[in-house]
């Protein structure tokens, strides 16, 4: 019958094109959401440009083995992104498993016409391996490639704009398909309106995007107990902060991480109503419905400016050169259009002013017209335009065992100076958080007046908005297992975690292994939780031995690969003796690590690449190698 087909048409992507009169699909494969977001903009780009009627679909509601029967009056877009160790994103996971028995199943897809382009970070050993495959894949299954694959690379922020210069392309492409472009004017797929209702207390505002599973859980206010700087050096901080878990109903285990949901400065938020004119109607409230089914909400749907350009919108954030180019045509003066229109358009225009200095979208307008407001900007575009609020993700520096119900996190302050005139910093968002926060408290200690760069009204009470992200960083079950521990800068977080364990699980009399801690930073002024370490030395009647790595402490630069180069034997020893090796840090150094431990191995043992690889991956597989890693 045909409710029958209907169930068995519900996954298979052809069927959906035929049925749907669409024109093409644009797959996507999103871990943090910047590949479903770009796939979103773009299906409706698609639509609104070229009248091609796309379906932006989830890798996961479908049946990865009905790609091949996409017919050839129809074509695909994969936007695949890359994460951690060469990982899919999960809901690319079924895709995937289908891509990597190509080989044994001689899949073939020569009906298939398709474009491909993958986001990742060059700082990853793994860049861009989903694509790498995908791309192998299709060609070995003789699928048609309408254009070159392209990569976005995250490293130093490039994603935005190398994803437009491949929309670029695939415009391009588009109209050598046949396709006519139109232009087109701004339809807000958003509605928003107005409302005399109250709001609610500001106490309880959570992210709309978040959503609690296995691995993070819900949101919730923590109380900070106390927070101090561990060194302030130059425009160069560190914080360390322990937060209550009280009656959250949340809990963690050592090694987990947790995610701060950072609040924008005063100042920012300021700004921006004040540059497009809407001090008037800064605290009252409005609802946001969305125009159709797919728009996701980014905001509750009853706010305020305020409270979204505080907590809900990336306000702090740069602005990307396609937004450049879409407020020009509600600028208040042919010269401000003319002015955004120059550096939208051009790519090296846009560099050169984003390079130096710090463009968010209020620095932006106020540049572009300092005279006039920009009252011609419909609320639904800033809202659709700026990204969601996401949270910072923090390796938690205490131990379950030792502090069960509080929480501390190392935050290193990152403050970037720009090199224009006047010179202009772009400040780390959630660590300025956290560093305010601590200043906040020390000064409330101290009975001191506020300084007035501290945004009082959001730090009443000291309460950060937080929630836990379960991972797989944990220590072995027994404690006579030695550990190798690598860590640079505020990568030792986790690691003062296992520390502090180690040193309980000893005083109630256990067998503990030995530890070789490699420790890099700059010099003795960086060297965080020195005291305590040494403190754990004693206490571990010397099992915890401590090799420091600086970088800057004048004569030769070391970093902690150098330090394992030194130390080489000693540390395969204890790998083959059935330690377990930890590296927290910036993935540029994990990489560096890897690098050098494989050297090592390869020519200690007499072995070639091949094997070099096999040996590293199966002690990773064993869970005897892993790795807590940021870009
Ligand atoms: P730097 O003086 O060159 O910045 C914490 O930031 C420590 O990590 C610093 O000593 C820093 O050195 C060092 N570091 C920076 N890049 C590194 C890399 N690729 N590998 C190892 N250590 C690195």
């Amino acid at each position: 019958g045909s409710s029958n087909d209907k169930a068995n048409s519900t996954r298979d992507i052809s069927q959906w094109l035929k049925e749907g009169g669409h024109d093409c699909v644009i797959f996507w494969g999103s871990q943090s959401g910047t590949a479903e977001r770009f796939a979103e903009a773009l299906g409706r780009e698609c639509v609104a440009c070229f009248g091609i009627n796309a379906l932006v679909a989830d890798l996961s509601d479908y049946d990865a083995e009905s790609i091949a029967s996409i017919r050839k009056d129809h074509f695909a877009i994969f936007l695949l992104s890359t994460y951690g160790e060469g990982d899919p994103s999960d809901n690319a996971a079924g895709f995937w498993d289908w891509l990597k028995h190509f080989g044994d199943r001689s899949v073939k897809l020569g009906n298939l016409r398709y474009a491909a382009f993958g986001l990742g970070n060059s700082n990853y050993k793994y860049y861009n391996h989903v694509l790498n495959v995908a791309f192998h894949a299709f060609n070995t299954a003789e699928a048609v490639s309408l254009m070159p694959p392209q990569q976005a690379d995250d490293a130093n922020g490039g994603t935005e704009e190398d994803l437009q210069s491949w929309k670029d392309d695939l415009f391009a492409l588009f109209r050598s398909l046949g396709y006519e472009q139109k232009s087109v004017v701004y339809q807000a797929s958003i509605d928003v309106e107005f409302t005399a209702e109250p709001i609610g207390n500001c106490t309880t505002i959570t992210s709309p995007s978040h959503h609690p599973s296995n691995t993070n859980s819900a949101v919730q206010p923590l109380t900070v107990k106390n927070a101090r700087e561990l060194f302030a050096k130059g425009d160069r901080n560190c914080v360390h902060m322990e937060l209550d878990l009280g009656t959250s109903g949340l809990g963690y285990k050592t090694g987990d991480h947790i995610a701060v949901w950072p609040v924008n400065p005063d100042d920012e938020v300021d700004r921006l109503i004040h540059v497009l004119g809407l001090q008037s109607r800064r605290n009252e409230s409005f609802t946001v419905k969305p125009n159709s089914e797919t728009t996701k909400p980014k905001l509750p749907s009853l706010t305020t400016l305020a409270t979204a350009f505080r907590h809900h919108l990336d306000i702090c954030g740069s602005v990307a050169r396609k937004i450049v180019l879409e407020v020009a045509q509600f600028a208040p003066t042919p010269q401000a259009k003319a002015t955004l229109l120059e550096f939208g358009q051009n790519r090296h225009r846009y560099e050169q002013l984003t390079s130096n200095t710090h463009i968010t979208l209020a620095r932006l307008l106020h540049l572009a017209c300092p005279t006039e407001s920009w009252c011609n900007v419909p609320i639904s575009f800033v809202i659709e335009k700026l990204l969601p609020l996401q949270p910072r993700y923090y390796s938690i520096s205490s131990s379950s065992v030792v502090s069960p119900r509080t929480i501390a996190i190392t935050a290193l302050v990152v403050n970037k100076t720009l090199p224009g005139e006047p010179a202009s910093i772009v400040r780390g968002l959630t660590s300025n958080y956290l560093l305010s926060t601590s200043k906040l408290l020390a000064a409330t200690a101290a009975g001191t007046a506020l300084n007035r760069c501290i945004d009082t009204e959001t730090l009443q009470g000291a309460k950060i908005l937080a929630h836990i992200r379960k991972s797989k960083f944990k220590l072995p079950i027994a404690s006579s297992t030695p550990l190798i521990l690598v860590s640079a800068g505020t990568g030792f977080a986790p690691f003062r975690a296992f520390l502090q364990e180690r040193a309980r699980v000893h005083m109630i009399g256990k067998d503990i292994g030995k530890i070789l801690l490699f420790f890099g930073c700059r010099n003795n002024d960086d060297f965080i939780y020195r005291k305590e370490v040494e403190k754990i030395q004693t206490q571990l009647d010397n099992k915890l031995e401590v090799v420091t790595a600086f970088s800057r402490a004048g004569g030769k630069k070391w970093y902690v690969q150098d330090r394992i180069g030194e130390h080489a034997l000693r540390v395969l020893e204890m790998l083959e003796a059935g330690a377990n090796m930890y590296i927290c840090g910036k993935a540029s150094m994990a990489r560096e690590v890897d690098a050098k431990l494989e050297t090592v191995v390869g020519s200690t043992k007499g072995i070639g690449e091949q094997e070099v690889k096999a040996w590293t991956q199966a002690l990773k597989k064993r869970g005897k190698w892993k790795a807590d890693v940021w870009g």
